[in-house]
């Protein structure tokens, strides 16, 4: 078959004029597969680059009319126009049905993991110089070390044990991976300019460098704007319907009877998530609780997709892949919409989007700033936020601590007239000014610290992008390895925390200062180069979310027992048994 020189380049493909797009991009099954062929023999990373041209084809579709075809009979000519135009959606849908429904898509799915293996396995493990800290004596071949995705924190622990610097060394696929432990190695992956952040993450997105379509690497551009974001300006104007949104999410928590029962898990991530759109995102979706459901629900599809699979080989058409895939496009049709919208409009909106905007960035790199936010600022945010009510259910002394906290900010702001005696509780938390939102609640706030210590779980990753080797005590990081430091190396470590697995707020008072007695001992925000770029309006929050909840109800943990704490888990998660909270109105 001869191949139409324009797929040689996927960006110019999509810059072509609609007609020659419908005369050239629509194929036969036996077409596809040629097609994939070609582009294995002539792309650097071949598999990976056509899935991927499959789906930013896909995207791009919605608007330049794109037509491409699946590879099977169900789907073999999709075909978009503008005469006839098909959902995004449903294309979408139709990729992931065709690609898991038919043997041809199993016979593909065959060939391109034995070409992906093949691939891995040729393109190689470059070996470890001697230098680097001992390679670990467990792992399975071309896989590597599986025990990084299933037993995180024990997979650490072992290799740390065994090793007599506390470092080590071991593969994931062909990368190269280097396992750190104590306070230097802190200090290198949260200080150290040649361990490179964005790489590392990208490493768990199947290691493609994410570029705008300036050409810039996406971090920085990313980072910058949302410092705009994010500014103390913006949180001041935003707070009355911050407080507005908390407010009326009580409203709807409020048992009709003489109880009610709660996962906080979805609850309280409700709430956060609407506080982020709120803040990171935009005014259409702050008001639309469906969309805000079904983003929450796409950017867990996107965070556990990150498998053991979809590391080593990127461009098998897993099912975390697919899932990836479909969420991650379903999340990019939403932003897109909205932007478009906003732009069709053109009205101005005081949110982050106009913020975005405002750069006149490309329309695709604002969807990707949007998905990033909502990425950023959700999970960690949702997962001890919810915590947070867990622990105080089961600590009598630090709820009635954090009660006696709320009352005495809530009384000292609400002393201002006569009307504010007859004022509830809650009412009078409305006039709480950020000032003290920021300051007044150290109790609060010392109870979000220690649930973050604890939740806050998995490994922090960098990649050595230098250019030369980088030094670790008498060894070394490799140029091009990753490094790798589980935060428990610090907040589960006994010669830092005494009884490290107790949730124990008292731990960083004075007198006890228990995160001070290493260096860099707490690692809930980052530190350094890489401090949690949301801090500010993660503690806003949780103070809010936390205050009104107290204000409002009384609770506890249906069936008495929390989740145990989830040591292997890769990052911040829900517990895998789901947890309810029985709670009711404050008689008080
Ligand atoms: C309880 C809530 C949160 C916790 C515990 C948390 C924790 C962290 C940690 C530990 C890091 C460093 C990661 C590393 O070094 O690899 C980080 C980075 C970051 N966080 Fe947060 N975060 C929270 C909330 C947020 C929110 C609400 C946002 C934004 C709305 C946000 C945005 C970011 C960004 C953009 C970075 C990357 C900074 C960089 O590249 O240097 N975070 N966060």
């Amino acid at each position: 078959m001869q191949i139409p020189s324009v797929f040689k380049n996927r960006e110019a493909l999509l810059q072509l004029p609609l007609s020659l797009i419908n005369d050239s991009a629509s194929f036969s099954i036996p077409q596809s597969l040629t097609l994939l062929t070609y582009l294995r023999l002539n792309v650097a990373t071949p598999v990976k680059r056509a899935f991927q041209w499959m789906v930013d084809g896909m995207i791009s579709s919605a608007d330049n009319c794109l037509s491409f075809s699946f590879p099977s009979k169900l789907f073999s000519h999709l075909h978009l126009s503008k005469n006839a135009p098909l959902s995004p959606n449903f294309l979408q849908t139709a990729m992931a049905w065709d690609l898991l429904y038919s043997w041809r898509a199993l016979a593909l799915a065959v060939v391109t993991v034995a070409l992906s293996a093949l691939y891995s396995y040729q393109s190689g493990r470059s070996p470890f110089p001697a230098t680097a800290p001992p390679v670990a004596d467990e792992g399975v071949p071309i896989l590597g070390m599986t025990r990084f995705f299933t037993n995180r924190w024990d997979f650490f622990r072992d290799n740390i044990k065994k090793s007599k610097s506390g470092y080590f060394s071991y593969w994931i696929g062909s990368h190269r991976m280097v396992g750190l432990s104590g306070a230097e190695a802190r200090h290198l992956v949260f200080y150290n300019p040649d361990m490179n952040m964005e790489e590392g993450i990208n490493l768990l997105f199947g290691g493609t460098t994410r570029r705008t379509s300036e050409g810039e690497s996406f971090n920085g551009f990313f980072l910058r704007r949302m410092a705009r974001a994010l500014k103390g300006d913006r949180i001041a104007k935003a707070l009355p319907d911050l407080l507005s949104d908390v407010r009326k999410w009580i409203g709807e928590m409020t048992p009709t009877g003489e109880s009610a029962i709660t996962d906080p898990f979805e609850s309280v991530y409700a709430v956060i998530m609407q506080l982020t759109t709120r803040m990171v995102l935009c005014e259409e979706l702050a008001n639309d609780k469906a969309k805000q459901k079904s983003l929450v629900r796409w950017n867990e599809m996107v965070e556990n997709s990150t498998t053991a699979t979809t590391i080593i080989f990127p461009s098998l058409p897993s099912w975390a892949l697919l899932t990836r895939l479909y969420a991650g496009t379903r999340i990019y049709l939403t932003f897109d919409e909205v932007i478009k919208q906003r732009q069709k409009g053109g009205n101005r909106v005081d949110d982050a989007l106009q913020i975005y905007l405002d750069f006149n960035d490309a329309t695709h790199d604002t969807v990707m700033l949007l998905t990033a936010s909502l990425f950023s600022g959700l999970v960690n945010s949702g997962v001890n936020g919810s915590w947070i009510l867990l622990y105080l259910a089961k600590d009598a002394k630090w709820r009635q601590m954090v009660m006696q906290e709320v009352r005495t900010v809530a009384d000292k702001y609400a002393t201002a007239s006569e009307s504010s005696k007859q004022k509830t509780l809650i009412e009078k938390l409305e006039d709480v000014p950020l000032e003290a939102w920021e300051t007044e609640f150290p109790m609060t706030y010392l109870c979000f610290r220690e649930t973050i210590r604890l939740q806050t779980v998995g490994s922090v990753i960098r990649k050595n992008s230098s250019g030369h080797d980088v030094a670790i005590g008498n060894e070394v990081v490799p140029d091009g390895a990753y490094t790798t430091y589980h935060l428990f190396d610090a907040h589960l470590n006994p010669a830092i925390y005494t009884n490290p697995e107790a949730w124990d707020p008292a731990r960083y008072l004075p007198g006890r200062e228990e995160d001070k007695s290493a260096p860099d001992g707490y690692l809930g925000w980052g530190l350094g180069r890489h401090l949690c770029a949301g801090m500010r309006f993660a503690k806003l929050e949780a103070n809010m979310v936390t205050a009104f909840w107290m204000a409002s109800f009384d609770w506890d943990v249906v069936g008495d027992e929390l989740p145990a704490l989830n040591v292997n888990a890769s990052a911040a998660h829900k517990p895998q048994t789901p947890v309810k909270l029985r709670y009711w109105r404050r008689e008080d």
